[in-house]
């Protein structure tokens, strides 16, 4: 850690760890996964592909990756005890807080729990990844009263998870939308659930302490809740020609317009260049290109009055919203790509560990006269 005393709020440009599993160049609008540059990951790769990569520093050849994609599909189904607490919970839990307490479940029952060894921590995230969208389509079906749908080994993480939730095989083009906005959430440097759960892994804690944390800083509309308040906007909104006026009106009460700024891009965001055309690609295969149209006239203007680019969560809700997902699922499918990266961190942490511990810069009364519970007045 460089910070000293006076550091920018919010630890605005400091450097807290090192890491070879991504690289972001925040000037250029830049990234890349372990060198990759991810337009080619995102064009042309799966989500297992590029988990795959991350964990293990190379791509996998076809056999290589044949071989992870039936570990993961194998380890679909949750735990019982995990099962069991998803009925318990009560019937209006938000989607984000059963996942972070089904996780520490899965911590409760996980053979190697304490096990911080490289071995450990890849089964364990092997488990994590493959079981994340179990628990999310499960919640979600007990929600309305339904029966959860068990997993299919049979079909890709992305078409899986959408057959959990609706017992329905996807399209071609809903597989391959869902599974290209995994491999964009996937990984993105010390953002706050990353560094939360480097911060937790940093103590020597495990994996799914470490995860835990990690969807609970996600479920914050400054990070992963904004993909979610995006489309909530829109829908507010409602319709292209009211669009200037609702962000002018937005701006003049000092509101943060959702899905817009980040930390470290100051042009576009590069993952938002994939989910605008594909927001716009699916707007055209339904034939129904308004709510495109709404979110383009708000990007536009955001550009117009601030110069401030949408982030990876604006394009992301409408992509999601074509697709026909529930609007508080947005948030875990965020968590259902970022786990693999979460992962890929609290690995590198323990692999090369030291004890993260900034300091705070004081600014309250000092040597204050101590006055007994008896004589205070
Ligand atoms: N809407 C309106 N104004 C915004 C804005 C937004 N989404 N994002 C930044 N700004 C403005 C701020 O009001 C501030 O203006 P000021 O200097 O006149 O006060 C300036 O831009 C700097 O913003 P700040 O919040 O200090 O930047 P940050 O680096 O601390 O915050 C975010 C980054 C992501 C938290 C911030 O852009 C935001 O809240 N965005 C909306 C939530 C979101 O989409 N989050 C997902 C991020 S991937």
């Amino acid at each position: 850690m460089t910070s000293e005393p006076n550091s920018p709020g919010g630890l605005a440009g400091v450097v807290a760890a090192r890491t070879a599993l991504s690289r972001i160049d925040g000037e250029t609008g830049r990234l890349w996964y372990r060198g990759y540059d991810i337009h080619s990951l995102a064009a042309s790769s799966s989500f297992t592909e590029v988990l795959y990569l991350l964990w293990y520093g190379e791509l996998p050849t076809r056999v290589e990756l044949i071989a992870f994609e039936g570990l993961l599909a194998g380890k679909r189904e949750l735990p019982e005890t995990v099962h069991a607490i998803l009925h318990e919970l009560p019937s209006d839990t938000v989607p984000m807080a059963a996942l972070r307490t089904a996780v520490s479940a899965m911590g409760c029952v996980d053979p190697d729990s304490e096990s911080n060894e490289r071995a450990a921590n890849l089964g364990k995230a092997t488990r994590l990844v493959a079981q994340l969208p179990t628990a999310v389509a499960a919640q979600y079906r007990i929600r309305q009263g339904r029966t959860p749908i068990g997993p299919d080994s049979e079909l890709s993480h992305a078409a899986n998870f959408l057959y959990m939730l609706t017992g329905e095989r996807p399209g071609a083009t809903a597989e391959r939308a869902l599974d290209t906005s995994l491999v964009l959430y996937l990984e993105h440097g010390l953002n706050a659930s990353t560094f939360a759960c480097r911060i937790v892994a940093s103590t020597l804690s495990d994996m799914h302490s470490a995860v835990t944390a990690g969807i609970g800083a996600l479920k914050g509309p400054l990070h992963g809740g904004a993909n979610q308040r995006a489309m909530e906007m829109l829908l507010e909104i409602e319709d292209e020609a009211a669009a200037e006026a609702w962000i002018d009106q937005a701006l003049a009460d000092g509101r943060k317009v959702m899905g817009f700024g980040h930390r470290v891009y100051r042009t576009e965001d590069p993952r938002a260049t994939h989910l605008r055309r594909m927001s716009e690609d699916l707007a055209e295969d339904r034939g129904d290109s308004r709510v495109h149209d709404m979110a383009r006239r708000v990007e536009e203007t955001m550009l117009d009055r601030k110069g401030i680019p949408c982030n990876v969560d604006f394009y992301c809700a409408t992509v999601y919203d074509s697709l026909g997902l529930p609007l508080d699922l947005y948030t875990p499918l965020f968590a259902i790509g970022r786990v693999g990266g979460w992962a890929g961190h609290v690995m590198e942490q323990h692999e090369d560990n030291r004890l993260i511990r900034p300091r705070a810069e004081f600014v309250g009364a000092v040597d204050r006269h101590y006055v007994r519970l008896e004589d205070r007045r």
